[in-house]
């Protein structure tokens, strides 16, 4: 049977690298982009997969979009929430706007996205749902108090409705991202990336969207019924729990 998938962040960087590696899989992929429309163009010309403007901290956007997406693909099956910014400043420097950005893109978002489309899961009794966290909400990190905050409570989100999916048939799993090469990295300075974070990866190198787009593979399967409410961490070994 074809899944009807919808990714968010889903045209650039890891959310471009699931939406393809989904619909390699033989998904119906529903890619979300906030404001890039020319990058959401080329994506799209590029792999043939749907793509939808939607702002995830605007819940009735977001509401407005899926129902879209339900009525040209389908209902939805599986759920990548992806989408998520960074705006790094030690905390003495960090401005309400710079805590707030980070929150509601990457925390209150699930919300946003994921209570649409739970009800109807609940229904059909089937749904995979994996959030994008990150190695900074496992171990914190300097400079990330807004960003390590709103990824340690997506995998608190994950593992209150991993509990409340499992007797439906809806699994809710996080995955943990290390230091991936996408433009994320950019706004990283290169004498910290050089000199503090790779030699702090005991695989030598940076991930590539591929590296986490195959765990997302992995968790949404129809066979993966059973791992629900984990953690699964991809950073070449820099911090193991
Ligand atoms: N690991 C280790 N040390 C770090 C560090 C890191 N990730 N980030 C900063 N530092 C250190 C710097 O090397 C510096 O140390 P020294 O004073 O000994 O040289 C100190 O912290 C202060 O850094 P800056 O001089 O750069 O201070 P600043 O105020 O100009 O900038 C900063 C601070 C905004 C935190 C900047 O250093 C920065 O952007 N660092 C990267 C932070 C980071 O790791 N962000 C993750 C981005 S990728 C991501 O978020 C995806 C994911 O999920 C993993």
């Amino acid at each position: 049977m074809s899944r009807v998938a919808v990714v968010t962040g889903g045209t650039r960087g890891i959310g471009a690298a699931i939406s393809k590696q989904l619909k390699a899989k033989g998904a119906k992929v529903a890619a979300i982009y906030a404001g890039n429309d020319e990058a959401a163009k080329a994506f799209n010309a590029e792999t043939a997969i749907q793509v939808y403007k939607c702002d995830v901290t605007n819940a009735e956007l977001c509401a407005s979009t899926l129902k879209t997406i339900e009525a040209e693909l389908g209902p939805v099956d599986i759920l990548i929430n992806n989408a998520g910014i960074t705006r790094d400043a030690m905390f003495h420097k960090m401005t309400l706007q710079q805590w707030q950005e980070v929150l509601n893109t990457n925390l209150n978002s699930l919300f946003n996205m994921t209570q649409p489309v739970w009800g109807g899961m609940r229904d059909r009794g089937f749904g995979r749902i994996v959030c994008i966290s990150s190695i900074n909400g496992q171990k914190g990190q300097m400079g990330q108090a807004n960003y390590a905050a709103s990824k340690a409570g997506e995998i608190g989100f994950v593992k209150s409705l991993a509990q409340e999916g499992a007797a439906k048939g809806i699994t809710v799993n996080a995955i943990c991202p290390g230091y991936i090469n996408t433009d994320m990295m950019k706004a990283v300075p290169e004498k910290v990336l050089n000199e503090r974070i790779i030699p702090a990866i005991p695989v030598g190198r940076l991930g590539e969207p591929e590296d986490i787009a195959r765990c997302v593979a992995f968790l949404t399967r129809d066979s993966a019924g059973f791992i629900t409410g984990a953690t699964l961490s991809a950073n070449g070994g820099q911090y193991m729990v």
